[in-house]
């Protein structure tokens, strides 16, 4: 199927009730591996970029990266740019070919978040691409966006007049979900999800992915979660699994790099493609 628009891959999942893994790759070898459970998983994926990626590999590396490794990919895929409070880096990234962005603008007051991403989304829409919108942060600093504490909760009536008046083709509401490593399993507020699905009908992006239960996936995704995000699993998983290998290649002082990446590859293939399974997308794709 190949690379196609966000509104496409999320709208089919909240209609069919699965969820799409939003999983933040950090280089090649961790795109290359996501895309690769995918398309063994039969799946459609969201792939993540964040700001921090974005500024450390560049834009242009990034999208030649994904315009190669998705030439002829048989799998619905599109990639997202993750909480952007910067807009050049939403401007340049949409100019580049993302297909979707999270404008993220939740410190700022709701009139003036509203007012900014109406002009996110003429733009997203001046390239073809989609928009998800947040009023409130979600809790934990990922990637240097974010901040530790809880943020105060807009009402049912603010969100919907977010939702409908920005024009967000995705909308990503704090639930008491986190970003990072959860000290205890958390309380979320699947009934916020339902309301606001049953109000304005678009499809909800479930933050703080990394910890969260097989039940709690399972009823947030049939509220009308249709997008996932992961990103920590994929950080933990990349590093411990380096660092395991690297300590053998010491005990065995044998130190060949082909050999470290098709390792740490098939770890983060394996890992998104549980998520995938989990989610209930395996077998998706058209
Ligand atoms: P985790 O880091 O908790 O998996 O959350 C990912 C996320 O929500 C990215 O926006």
């Amino acid at each position: 199927m190949g690379v196609v628009p966000l509104k496409e891959i999320v709208d089919r999942a909240m209609a069919e009730r699965y969820g799409v893994a939003a999983i933040n790759i950090v280089n090649d070898l961790t795109l290359e591996s996501v895309l690769a459970a995918a398309v063994e998983r039969r799946s459609p994926v969201i792939v993540q970029t964040s700001v921090k990626t974005v500024r450390s590999i560049r834009a242009d590396v990034l999208i030649a990266m994904w315009k190669a490794m998705t030439a002829g990919i048989e799998v619905p895929v599109s990639l997202h740019l993750d909480h952007c409070p910067d807009r050049a880096v939403i401007t340049e990234c949409l100019a580049k070919g993302w297909n979707s962005v999270l404008f993220d603008a939740s410190l700022l007051p709701v009139e003036e978040n509203l007012r900014q991403t109406i002009e996110v989304v003429a733009e997203a829409r001046a390239h073809g691409a989609h928009v998800e919108g947040e009023i409130e942060a979600i809790k934990g600093v990922e990637d240097d966006v974010g901040s530790d504490e809880d943020s105060r909760r807009q009402s049912l009536e603010t969100s919907v007049r977010f939702v409908e008046t920005s024009g967000v083709d995705v909308f990503a509401p704090s639930i008491g979900n986190a970003h990072g490593v959860y000290s205890a399993t958390p309380h979320l507020d699947g009934q916020r999800v339902s309301d606001i699905v049953a109000a304005t009908g678009v499809p909800i992006a479930l933050h703080g992915g990394t910890g969260l239960t097989d039940e709690q996936f399972t009823d947030l995704i049939s509220r009308g979660c249709a997008k996932v995000n992961v990103s920590t699993a994929l950080k933990v998983t990349y590093m411990t699994s380096n660092l395991a290998f690297l300590r053998q290649a010491e005990e065995n002082d044998k130190w060949d790099p082909p050999s470290l990446f098709k390792h740490v590859a098939a770890d983060v293939t394996a890992m998104a493609a549980g998520y995938i399974d989990r989610f209930g997308s395996a077998g998706r794709a058209w």
